[in-house]
């Protein structure tokens, strides 16, 4: 990890306004933001660990644990929730023995819950990383996830 920070830091100068971007860049490289990045990112923009946590906390693109291969990411707007997305959450979380915001401990799948990702007109939705899914219903998603690859041992069908 040290090299990584090391090079992420070359490209910058040091300077508190480079918190986000330099947070960005780490989290790019190691794939989320761990305790140590924090703390030397903090010594590095000379601003309070305090700090580099509380903007790491805020902002939702940032992730303070490790998260899996793939990216399930289920909106729960207002058109898809009418539409049953809540029965495609479950089918998900029984799939993948998760719930949300969790990872399958074999590091496979990242479970998301997000807000209207402006294609309401395919409700219910869900992307799995750069793909998008709709009018899914718990059958349909689970077909797709499977074409993913293995879900955990146990995993409900
Ligand atoms: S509410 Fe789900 S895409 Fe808009």
């Amino acid at each position: 990890m040290e090299e990584q920070l090391k090079n992420v830091f070359a490209s910058y100068n040091g300077e508190k306004n480079e918190l986000i971007p330099v947070l960005q860049d780490v989290q790019e490289k190691i794939g989320y933001l761990p305790d140590e990045a924090m703390c030397a990112v903090a010594r590095f923009v000379r601003v309070p660990e305090s700090k580099v946590f509380g903007v790491a906390t805020f902002y939702a693109r940032f992730h303070l644990k490790p998260r899996g291969k793939h990216i399930v990411r289920l909106c729960c707007g207002t058109a898809c929730h009418v539409r049953g997305a809540s029965k495609v959450a479950d089918k998900v979380k029984g799939l993948l023995k998760i719930s949300v915001g969790e990872t399958t401990p074999d590091m496979k799948y990242t479970y998301e819950e997000v807000a209207c990702i402006g294609a309401c007109g395919l409700a219910p939705v869900m992307t799995i990383d750069a793909k998008t899914f709709g009018k899914l219903d718990p059958d349909k998603t689970k077909k797709i996830i499977e074409a993913f690859g293995e879900t955990p041992e146990g995993g409900q069908s």
